[in-house]
């Protein structure tokens, strides 16, 4: 029997996930839904799809389905998740996960009241060299696992589209928005250790200046409100640690960076998910040689279609969830652990991070004006 999708949200990610479902056979995007009905027609005509909406709820009143794709901005991931769950629907969620740990929770909660699947479009685990060292990490390749450090670098790309960039509609910067996808491999490949502290500092250095450039298209800079640039660290209850940095922009010498490195006492890994020098690459010792591995001839496949072929073999019953809401629910909490750290100027415990209380509110109102007043100043003098 066919698989019947739906889609929520009919932008640019969509259109992967459109183009990952078009390549299995038996499953129909039957309806789409947009807040701008003239996304989702335009959507429809491209992929066609019978039957579009501008109200996604009205889509799964109306639609008989069995899952659907959530592809609209961080703001609008929670509600249509929890709702197409509560529906009896599996839920294919685009990253990140959500805007707080608080409704990431509600996530995971309504995926396991419902006993529907839940996942994340975390489409680096899905790279077939990540897959293979994945698994060899699994077998012991590197031993005790100790540190990891993580980038997710881009010298000069604020997202030029959508909200990216005003915090109320994304929960953050380059941090939620591309940091997540390095920390949901990295996290993934140390083996998912639990978080139990984080501590960082995040910067707005460029994106709200008016002589900004970036090279990933324009928004307006006086609505900027988010970071540029955050970097964290991390101990996890097996007492491994990692580190982190993030950037839309930054003076780095390459135009992108995501370089994870992975140190244990038999063997380090360095990962790279894509771009100039993708690839993994091994390192060891045997007696007084450094050994160095460069594993290669990996087919050519293309992550986003991989990972909605893999989904579609969960919907099918074929496969299990290669990325857990639970997974990702942590990540969720590093993310929000180095947010709250930055804002209170200290190391916050993972188990403190429920909504906010007094102190943080306080912390974002004060940096919040002085921000405002930096901004003025420095645009004044440019
Ligand atoms: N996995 C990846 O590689 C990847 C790449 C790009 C974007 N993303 C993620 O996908 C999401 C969307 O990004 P995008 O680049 O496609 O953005 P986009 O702005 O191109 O598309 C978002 C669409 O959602 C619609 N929308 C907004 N609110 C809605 C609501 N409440 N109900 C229905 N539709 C609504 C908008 O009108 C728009 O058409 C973001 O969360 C982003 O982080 C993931």
């Amino acid at each position: 029997m066919s698989i019947r999708i739906g889609i929520i949200g009919c932008g640019g990610i969509a259109g992967q996930h459109a183009r990952g479902y078009a390549t299995c056979p038996d499953v129909e995007i039957v309806a789409c839904a947009d807040i701008s009905l003239q996304r989702a027609q335009q959507f429809a005509a491209e992929f066609n799809v019978p039957r579009v909406y501008s109200d996604y709820r009205t889509m799964l009143a109306h639609e008989k389905l069995d899952a659907v794709s959530v592809c609209t901005p961080n703001y609008a991931h929670c509600e249509p998740t929890v709702a197409a769950l509560e529906a009896g629907l599996h839920v294919l969620c685009e990253k990140p996960m959500a805007m707080s740990v608080a409704e990431a929770e509600r996530m995971v909660g309504a995926a396991q009241r419902s006993k529907k699947m839940l996942t994340i479009g975390h489409h680096f685990r899905f790279v077939p060299f990540i897959r293979f060292i994945k698994q060899r990490i699994d077998e012991g390749l590197l031993g005790d696992i100790y540190f990891g450090r993580s980038h997710a670098l881009r010298r000069r790309g604020v997202p030029g589209w959508g909200e990216f960039h005003i915090r109320e509609k994304s929960g953050g910067g380059a941090l939620i928005d591309i940091g997540v996808h390095a920390l949901d491999c990295i996290v993934w490949l140390m083996g998912s250790p639990q978080p139990v502290t984080v501590t960082g500092k995040t910067f707005t250095m460029f994106g709200n200046r008016k002589s900004f450039f970036s090279a990933w298209g324009d928004y307006k800079r006086e609505d900027f409100d988010v970071e540029d640039f955050a970097t964290g660290f991390v101990r996890f209850s097996n007492g491994a640690t990692l580190s982190l940095a993030a950037s839309w922009a930054a003076h780095i010498a390459e135009n992108e960076d995501f370089t994870q490195l992975i140190l244990g006492d038999r063997g380090g890994v360095v990962v790279r998910p894509f771009g100039e020098g993708a690839g993994v690459r091994i390192q060891s010792a045997r007696d007084e040689a450094l050994l160095d591995v460069i594993p290669s001839g990996f087919p050519e496949k293309h992550p986003h279609i991989e990972e909605i072929q893999h989904w579609v073999a969960c919907l099918r019953g074929e496969a299990e969830v290669l990325v857990k809401p639970e997974e990702c629910l942590n990540v969720q909490r590093i993310i929000e652990g180095i947010y709250r750290s930055s804002e209170l100027g200290r190391e916050v415990r993972v188990e403190e991070l429920s909504p906010p209380q007094q102190e943080v509110r306080a912390a974002r109102q004060e940096q919040s004006s002085s921000a405002k007043k930096k901004s003025r100043s420095a645009n004044r003098r440019r």
